[in-house]
């Protein structure tokens, strides 16, 4: 090569050189560029983020707010239909017995001129007999063949069961009515006894003794109560639930514990009346069944609490029984149990209240 062609080559060179050093210069501004951009970004990132998982508490909170608004309100709907049946369940035993009440009084009424026309009729037959003691001989086989003796005997006790019968059943008429008085929306005097007794009634079903069950055994304690101003469909709702809860309590205890055990000590439920010191009616409803422990008695008055197999209990009845007697009638509803000393339900309700 030349000198002169090196010459070129080296300036050549130089200035691909030169070229590079800018380029490399560009792109070293553009590193940085690009790197505060790229930290720009990182922040920015880091702000959303951040606002993301505030948004993602305040969503969260939200929802369980709406959630506890869901369950609230299916709570109330569940009382409402649990309300909505006893008052159906209370119009239809009301319209029910109001049927019945006729034909049992036709029953009832036309008994005695039964009993009053067969005395007669029979009257006459003796009289018969004893002046025409010699009949023909069909009236002889019939008479025989339908054992005029006994007959005579049991005619009459007949319609004196009857009777019984019929009176019993217009008793019962007038409980079921007592006990649905769904006709009353309004505050009435009413006697708590009454409503107690006709309570007891309608369970008897459940407390009397039948194969498996002996008869629960009732102590009765009435102090005297003048009239107390009431829902009294509704308070009769509250016994009919805590009396319901005793007599589970009880022949939970009758499956579980030993033949001796409940020979020395039988399973009864007692029922005590009584005026408080604050001048308001105070009925005790007490059982000698299991009990509960702490934790239980702790949420007995929650709705759907329940420690009853499913299909049994609806964990209900003590909630709603809370609402009647303290939001409706301004009263107390407390519960005293330990385990194995069985449970009493004290009821309080002022006896003239304004309480809506
Ligand atoms: N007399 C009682 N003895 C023992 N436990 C009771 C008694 N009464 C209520 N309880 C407890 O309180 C719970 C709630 O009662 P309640 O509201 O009437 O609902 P349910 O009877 O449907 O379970 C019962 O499941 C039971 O555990
Ligand atoms: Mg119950």
């Amino acid at each position: 090569m030349e000198p002169t062609d090196w010459k070129n080559r080296i300036k050549e060179l130089e200035k691909a050189n030169l070229i590079l050093q800018k380029k490399l210069e560009t792109s070293e501004t553009e590193r940085t560029e690009l790197e505060t951009l790229n930290q720009k970004t990182e922040s920015l990132l880091k702000t959303v983020t951040e606002d993301f998982r505030e948004y993602e508490k305040i969503v969260t909170a939200r929802m369980s707010t709406l959630e506890k608004a869901l369950e609230n309100q299916q709570t109330m709907q569940l009382k409402l239909i649990e309300a909505e049946k006893m008052s159906a369940l209370g119009i239809l035993v009301a319209g029910i017995a109001h049927e019945i009440n006729n034909p049992v009084n036709f029953i009832y009424g036309n008994i005695t001129y039964v009993n009053d026309y067969t005395g007669d009729i029979l009257k006459l037959l003796a009289m018969y007999q004893d002046r025409y003691p010699e009949t023909d001989a069909e009236i002889e086989e019939f008479l025989e063949k339908i054992d005029i003796d006994f007959l005579r005997e049991d005619l009459l006790k007949t319609i004196s069961s009857m009777k019984v019968g019929s009176e019993r059943i217009r008793e019962i008429v007038l409980t079921l009515r007592n006990f649905a008085r769904v006709d009353e929306a309004e505050k009435k005097p009413v006697n708590i006894h009454e409503g107690i007794e006709s309570t007891l009634l309608i369970l008897q079903h459940l407390t009397k003794e039948k194969p498996g069950n002996s008869a629960i055994k009732f102590i009765k304690s009435y102090g005297s109560l003048p009239k107390v101003e009431c829902y009294a469909g509704q308070l009769n709702q509250v016994f009919m639930n805590i009396i319901n809860n005793a007599v589970d309590a009880l022949r939970e205890r009758e499956k579980k514990s030993s033949l001796d055990e409940r020979e020395a000590n039988p399973i009864q439920m007692s029922i005590t009346t009584s005026i408080n010191s604050e001048n308001w009616a105070r009925i005790s409803i007490k059982d000698n069944g299991l009990g509960m422990n702490e934790a239980v008695k702790s949420k007995i008055f929650d709705p759907f609490f329940t420690t009853k197999p499913v299909g049994h209990g609806t964990g209900l009845g003590l909630s709603i029984s809370y609402q009647i007697v303290v939001d409706k009638h301004g009263g107390r509803l407390e519960c005293i149990s330990a385990i194995g000393e069985g449970t009493e339900l004290v009821i309080e309700i002022p006896i003239a209240n304004s309480h809506s």
